[in-house]
């Protein structure tokens, strides 16, 4: 136990890889605050499938995103890594909090509206309309104060906060209402091809989107096709050269420098030899984790045994929130 203060996250396991966004707009911050909060990071299988999955691949994934996230960094003996259906609590939680989430206060969620207009309201289930209340269950059960993520999951940890404000208002002081940890530029890192639109696992082509698995030759065709503007010049207009711009955030994030100093090493060069440069800084960054995530995927049982581990600590911590909440709404204790 740690006196430091807590921190959660998560990330689907719903690709092979995870994908620069995902890397820059929270795995980076996750590395960095690791050593100063008591860190919960959860593959949330739960949420995966709230979209239709296969099976033997989703238990695969599920692996594979936890190796990407000791790959890059997150050390499981330092910070709680464990599968989110490790741990019933969550979706025990995540009943009741659906009790207290206003249906109106649902629909208005935009990741629902986007992806249940994108499926057709057919393929839309009532999961995928309740998954923010689920990642509200996530974050409370672990009095977490504090929830790196990237801007498109803004919203929902507002949710989360109305929802334990809610809680606590009702039925006494049980939660902790925790503040979303969101960076300003690296925050949203765009389709490379499609500069106005988020990188995103669902994206309609790949070849915009850079995996943190692609081999360094892949990576680097990528980055030297991605769409720019006509007018040559490195610098950082977010409506007038958004290709661009996001290249610069991109370098910005994985290399700690300034989006000037960037500018002002590329003045008068053009693009070519600006995007070599990314090549570089991305190639360098991901080679190294590429192959630690491979050497990791070798050895599965070592990595569910660092699951079974982790999941034991979290479990502890969700159990006696849980026992807490159903004692708070009224639930009868069963007798020993
Ligand atoms: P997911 O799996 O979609 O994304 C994982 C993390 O990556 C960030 N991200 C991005 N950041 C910058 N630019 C992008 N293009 C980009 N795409 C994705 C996301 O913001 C996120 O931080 N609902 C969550 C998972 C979740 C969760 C939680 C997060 C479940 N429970 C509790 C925090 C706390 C999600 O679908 O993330």
């Amino acid at each position: 136990m740690t006196n430091l203060p807590r921190l959660y996250s998560g990330m689907q396991p719903s690709a092979d890889s995870l994908h620069l966004g995902n890397y820059i707009g929270a795995l980076l911050q996750w590395k960095e605050l690791q050593s100063t909060h008591d860190a919960f990071f959860s593959v949330v299988d739960l949420h995966a499938i709230t979209v239709a999955q296969d099976p033997a691949e989703l238990r695969e994934k599920t692996r594979r995103t936890a190796a990407q996230y000791i790959a890059a960094g997150i050390d499981p003996s330092a910070s709680t890594l464990y599968v989110q259906s490790h741990v019933p609590a969550h979706a025990q939680l995540a009943w009741v909090l659906n009790t207290i989430t206003g249906f109106g206060e649902a629909s208005r969620m935009t990741q629902f509206k986007d992806k249940s207009a994108r499926q057709g309201a057919e393929a839309t289930s009532v999961g995928l309309f309740a998954y923010p209340v689920l990642m509200a269950a996530d974050i409370l059960l672990y009095d977490a104060e504090v929830v790196p993520v990237g801007d498109d999951q803004r919203q929902h940890v507002e949710l989360t906060r109305d929802l334990a404000e809610r809680f606590n208002s009702r039925y006494g002081d049980t939660f902790v209402v925790p503040q979303a940890m969101i960076l300003k530029e690296s925050a949203r890192i765009y389709d490379l091809q499609n500069p106005e639109s988020k990188m995103s696992k669902s994206a309609e082509s790949g070849s915009g989107i850079v995996w943190l698995l692609d081999e360094p030759e892949v990576t680097r065709k990528k980055i030297m096709r991605a769409v720019t503007d006509t007018d040559g010049v490195v610098s950082f207009d977010r409506q007038g050269k958004p290709g661009i711009s996001n290249l610069l955030v991109i370098y910005s994030a994985l290399s700690g420098r300034s989006i000037e100093s960037i500018e002002l090493e590329y003045e008068g060069t053009g693009y070519g030899d600006f995007k070599k440069g990314l090549v570089e800084v991305v190639v360098d960054e991901f080679a190294p984790v590429r192959q630690r995530a491979l050497d990791l995927f070798a050895d599965p049982g070592e990595l569910d045994r660092i699951l079974a581990a982790n999941a034991d600590r979290a479990s502890e911590i969700a159990e006696s929130t849980l026992a807490k909440v159903y004692d708070r709404v009224g639930f009868l204790r069963r007798s020993r």
